[in-house]
């Protein structure tokens, strides 16, 4: 059995655990003085290009989709707050990734923030950390404005300088800011240690996403894999060839937890059309 069959088959186990469990667990905050700070702009989400192209929207509660993405994250949800979160670190921040271009990185991203916004009780921020190709901004239907790259740069902007409320009370998103030649070095920077340490305190209550360049073609993937506690790799169905999928499982070996996602299955929305897994750690 390959690694990647084990892990959807992992998966599947822990997804029954897991409806079982849901203890919230409280951090001691520090960094930010433990509260959340404000945002300077809201913008509002196209909702209606976003359902054209098939995305999630707030009012498809009961859709397949709906129900596909209740499924994936429900092992995210239990690892950043459930009992498991105690063995992973920063294990309330996801990163989404995939072993080549255009799998759906983006796709998911998205539809998994509003997914988890969409129980009132849970917030969310939405990171474009794809910084070699950022899309996210305008995927959602925002103007860009200075980002992640701009704080990283830059010591005298704040969180609230670069992150935005959204028509989505319980949902803020930061775009990617401008491109930059050093971009792997700048997520390599302390200045991105801190920041990623203060999401996972100050933030404890809440899920950051960070949506990210693909793991076989940027080198910023592996950085940011190694920033966050949770990876979802997502896998175009039947068009990403397994040795590469491999390749891509290589360079996570590290990680503590990573989720296989399957997407673009050709069967629709249907409970078959995504898969998930965990390997490389027994939470
Ligand atoms: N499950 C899906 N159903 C319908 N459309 C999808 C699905 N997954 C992805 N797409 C569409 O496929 C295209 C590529 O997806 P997306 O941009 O999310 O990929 P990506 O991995 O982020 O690409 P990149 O590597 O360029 O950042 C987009 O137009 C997206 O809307
Ligand atoms: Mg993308």
């Amino acid at each position: 059995m390959s690694t990647l069959e084990k892990a959807l088959e992992k998966s599947e186990q822990i997804a029954q655990t897991n409806t079982e469990k849901s203890v919230v667990k409280n951090r001691v905050k520090s960094g930010l003085g433990g509260t959340i700070p404000s945002t300077k702009r809201t913008v509002n989400i196209d909702w209606e290009e976003l359902s054209t192209q098939g995305y999630l929207s707030l009012e498809q509660g009961n859709s397949g989709l709906a129900e596909e993405y209740r499924m994936i994250k429900r092992p995210l949800l239990y690892n950043a707050f459930g009992k498991a979160a105690e063995g992973i670190e920063r294990s309330n921040l996801i990163l989404v990734t995939s072993s080549v271009p255009e799998e759906g990185k983006t796709f998911t991203a998205i539809n998994l923030a509003m997914s988890i916004a969409n129980e009132r009780d849970k917030n969310v921020l939405l990171i474009d950390a794809d910084v070699a190709k950022p899309t996210l901004a305008k995927r959602l239907g925002v103007t860009a404005s200075p980002g992640l790259i701009e704080y990283l740069e830059d010591d005298s902007l704040n969180f609230s300088d670069i992150s935005l409320a959204t028509d989505v009370a319980n949902l803020q998103i930061i775009p990617a800011g401008k491109r930059h030649t050093f971009s792997t070095e700048l997520l390599s920077s302390n200045r991105m240690v801190q920041f990623v340490d203060e999401l996972s305190q100050c933030y404890s209550d809440r899920i950051v996403i960070f949506d990210s360049p693909p793991l076989l073609a940027a080198t910023q993937a592996e950085v940011l894999a190694g920033l966050v506690g949770q990876i979802v790799l997502v896998i175009a169905a039947e068009t990403t060839m397994q040795s590469t999928v491999q390749e891509a499982i290589k360079r996570l070996e590290e990680r503590d937890v990573v989720l296989a996602l399957l997407n673009k299955a050709k069967y629709g929305l249907t409970m078959d059309y995504y898969g998930y897994g965990q390997y490389g750690a027994e939470h």
